[in-house]
């Protein structure tokens, strides 16, 4: 008899959360291709993975690209828009792809979310990820829609870049009051619950989070103590700590973190009204790569344009 595995297709498969999600099916024995912008990048997964474009002007392409596949895990979308690339082209974009995988007969899609979206809000990210949750439900697709906090994880950027800046920096700037509240979760474990999500039949909607809420500030503290920082963590307007990160932003040639990003931090978004989802502690990790985090700054920008 001719056992053929399972084939699945994960966008991002060389990147960030797509990466743990690409792998943790490899090692249950699945297929994986992805769809990525980079398809002629080195991959990292070698001839196991195939690598096609992530190529929305082409939904024909497309299409045929996630043909033969059962369940599509969804990690695209974009931080802030650069380039031709906007919140609204994101959104279209994501909806080409869900178009797409109807079309090529798709069953379950797996997408990944934000905690907290609102077709009501301000901030478009969180607008954006509500609009492409409506066009999952009401696609044809069987769904979970995962919706995770802050990642954290070695490729993470956030905690990276606060420990980065606590190594580098005698003074810490905290935007306003810092009592805003933050509940990290690992990577390792959303891409368990994004496995785990894919592998059953029923539409839900999941909060992917830590066992772990901390204050903006409690975080600071306690990476500067993991790593020996001195730094002194003092508290600023929101809009002067924006100014400075555009500062810093210009000397490392990166968007350090936007004017939406704070104000999402601030508005308590990364926390879940519900109990936590997953099990690693951020405190516990932390402590075991308290030597290696923040070692060097981690451009976003240059990961994916230069
Ligand atoms: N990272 C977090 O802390 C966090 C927290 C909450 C929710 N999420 C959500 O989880 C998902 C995965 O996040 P991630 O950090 O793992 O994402 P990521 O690695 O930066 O990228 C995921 C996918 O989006 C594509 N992409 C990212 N920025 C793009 C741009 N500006 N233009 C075109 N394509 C772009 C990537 O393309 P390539 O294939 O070319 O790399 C990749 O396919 C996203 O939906 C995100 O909103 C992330």
């Amino acid at each position: 008899m001719i056992e053929t595995k399972e084939l699945n297709v994960v966008t991002g498969a060389f990147s960030f959360t797509g990466s743990y999600i690409a792998q943790r099916l490899l090692s249950m024995g699945e297929s994986v291709r992805t769809l990525t912008n980079r398809p002629d990048d080195e991959n990292p997964f070698g001839p196991q993975v195939e690598a096609l474009p992530l190529n929305f002007d082409k939904p024909g392409e497309l299409t045929d690209s996630l043909r033969g596949a059962r369940t599509l895990y969804n990690t695209y979308w974009i931080r802030f828009p650069h380039g031709r690339v906007s919140f609204d082209r994101a959104v279209e974009n994501s909806r080409t792809l869900i178009r797409a995988a109807e079309e090529a007969g798709i069953r379950r899609i797996v997408h990944m979310g934000i905690t907290n979206p609102s077709a009501d809000s301000a901030l478009p990210y969180f607008r954006g990820k509500a609009l492409v949750e409506e066009a999952i439900t009401r696609s044809k697709l069987s769904y979970a829609i995962v919706r995770p906090t802050v990642i954290f994880g070695t490729e993470g950027i956030l905690i990276n870049n606060i420990a980065w800046l606590l190594r580098r920096f005698p003074v810490f700037a905290v935007p306003g009051s810092g009592d805003y509240r933050i509940q990290p979760v690992f990577v390792e474990d959303v891409a368990e619950i994004a496995v785990s999500a894919g592998h059953q039949d029923d539409n839900a909607i999941m909060d992917a989070v830590g066992p772990e809420t901390f204050t903006f500030n409690e975080l600071v503290r306690l990476i500067a103590s993991r790593i020996n920082s001195r730094a002194r963590i003092v508290h600023i307007r929101p809009r002067l700590a924006y100014s400075l990160a555009r500062l810093i932003g210009g000397a490392v040639r990166d968007v350090v973190i936007t004017r939406d990003e704070i104000d999402g931090l601030m508005s308590n978004l990364l926390i879940s009204k519900g109990g936590p989802t997953a099990p690693t502690r951020f405190s516990l990790w932390l402590g075991q790569n308290a030597d290696k985090v923040g070692r060097r700054y981690i451009s976003g920008l240059e990961r994916r344009y230069r």
